[in-house]
């Protein structure tokens, strides 16, 4: 079995010293940064915005996974953009307009993710599957770090699985939310390709052997 990938999530990390923070993902065999950007509209919290995020680009070697956790996320497309990310991330409940905005963001140059929350079924994707580089299944409700991961995302994870196979599209599944080393061979089994981490990444006692635990499950 191929090695999940996993994509620590800055949103826990020690906001007093971001550079030795970010220094320790750059050295770590983590393959992606998770950034969670909220406006305290779509979910109940703010977190970081574009002045901060433009000096975490340019520390961070690793490629950029931006998570919006805002209303009208297209409005935001050339700043993601500028900050060089790889990923730009969108909640399926924010667009209207689904369609549209992932055609924005690929022609932006950026791969497209689509996120659902934990009560959004992943049918609502059958029409748009093909089209995404990658599906962010919510595994708690957004908008804090350190909640417990709800079960139910492991029949989501098959789901998905069997709707991605069935239409021979190629997008990945990504897991964000209580995700640690226990549960996280049974996310690789139910056929996730990424995992978010963030409290169990940035509160450990040992940054490096947490990404490394959680990327050797099996
Ligand atoms: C929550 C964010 C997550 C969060 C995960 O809304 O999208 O990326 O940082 O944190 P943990 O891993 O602590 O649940
Ligand atoms: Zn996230």
């Amino acid at each position: 079995m191929e090695k999940i990938m996993v994509a620590p999530s800055l949103l826990s990390a020690n906001f007093a010293d971001l550079k030795s923070d970010l220094e320790k993902i750059n050295q770590s065999e983590a393959d992606w940064l998770h950034l969670d950007i909220m406006d305290g509209v779509f979910v109940p919290n703010i977190s970081f915005g574009f002045p901060v995020l433009k000096y975490v680009a340019e520390l961070s070697q690793k490629p950029l996974d931006v998570h919006l956790m805002i209303v009208q996320p297209e409005k935001f497309i050339q700043e993601v953009k500028k900050l060089g990310a790889m990923m730009m991330n969108v909640h399926y409940e924010a667009c209207p307009h689904l369609h549209r905005v992932i055609q924005q963001i690929k022609e932006a140059g950026m791969k497209a993710g689509v996120t659902l929350n934990p009560a959004t079924p992943v049918s609502v994707l059958e029409d748009i599957i093909t089209e995404v580089d990658m599906v962010l299944l919510m595994s708690v409700n957004p908008g804090f770090g350190g909640q417990k991961f709800i079960p139910n995302t492991l029949k989501k994870i098959e789901q998905l699985r069997e709707m991605i196979t069935r239409n021979g599209a190629s997008a990945l599944i990504e897991v964000d939310g209580g995700v640690n080393p226990e549960n996280a061979p049974l996310l690789q089994r139910a056929g996730a390709d990424v995992l978010v981490a963030g409290s169990s990444v940035f509160k450990a006692p040992d940054m490096i052997k947490a990404i490394q635990e959680l990327k050797y499950v099996e």
